[in-house]
């Protein structure tokens, strides 16, 4: 567990209550960002990509464990073919970037999501910083890329019930099914935010988000900064969490 903070932010500065162990953002909004400025989606992305990067580092240093982030539905692909391969050629140019000091940033990354259809190259990245995370404890990033929620609950079902004909399927509790998700082993988000002024799940962590607070902002993704991170945690260390249960 990464409980101690390693810069001068500490989300302490939010208000009282603990910090959220695992946040999920859906980076919203690119899009609108651009087109408002008159420049090409795709501009909207790369500016999106940009604070990514910071949000991410910021996440980091203030200690949080947990930070998973959705780049790439499995509903994106029918937008324009130049729009993906922006998105795609961004997460390469990130994970280039990433493999070089992950191990001196203690960033580790995970992919959620169906990476088999993604380039060889990209999955030859992936691959590397699967390999880099096993070598160090930190800060661990997830990617949902080619992600959906129900689509990952149908292959998780599907798995479960292969393990059943096999005869090697535990007894099926919710503790169990999770381990047949992308997610296994990382807990449920605590907090998961949506900038970008729409309110809704948009097909993301589905099963994880049961119990998660969510924040809304009209912010839209590229104008996100770490101190909307630091209004977003304070708003969910004010919140009541009773997981159907009563106040104690
Ligand atoms: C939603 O905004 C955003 C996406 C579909 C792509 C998000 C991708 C990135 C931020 C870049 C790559 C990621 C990494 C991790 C380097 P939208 O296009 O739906 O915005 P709109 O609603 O304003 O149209």
């Amino acid at each position: 567990m990464m409980a101690v903070f390693q810069s001068n932010h500490t989300a302490g500065e939010t208000g009282p209550g603990a910090l959220p162990r695992h946040i999920a953002i859906i980076m919203d909004g690119n899009g609108r960002w651009a087109k408002q400025r008159g420049l090409p989606r795709t501009a909207g992305h790369a500016a999106g990509a940009e604070t990514f990067r910071r949000v991410a580092t910021y996440a980091r240093d203030i200690g949080l464990e947990f930070l998973t982030v959705y780049a790439f539905s499995t509903e994106n692909w029918k937008r324009p073919a130049e729009e993906v391969s922006t998105i795609m050629g961004l997460l390469e140019r990130y994970l280039h970037e990433a493999i070089a000091k992950m191990e001196r940033d203690r960033v580790k990354m995970r992919f959620f999501g169906d990476t088999t259809v993604l380039s060889p190259k990209l999955q030859e990245l992936i691959a590397r910083t699967a390999e880099i995370s096993t070598r160090f404890e930190g800060c661990q990033v997830n990617i949902c890329v080619n992600y959906g929620g129900r689509d990952e609950i149908l292959r998780a079902a599907r798995a479960y019930g292969a393990a059943c004909a096999r005869g090697e399927a535990p007894e099926l509790t919710e503790e169990a099914f999770g381990d047949y998700l992308y997610s296994a082993g990382v807990p449920d988000p605590d907090l998961l935010i949506r900038p970008g002024g729409e309110m809704r799940i948009s097909n993301f962590l589905l099963w994880q988000a049961a119990y998660a607070e969510f924040y809304f902002t009209d912010v839209l993704w590229p104008d996100f900064t770490p101190a909307e991170l630091d209004k977003a945690i304070a708003a969910f260390q004010g919140r009541s969490r009773r997981y159907g249960g009563l106040m104690q």
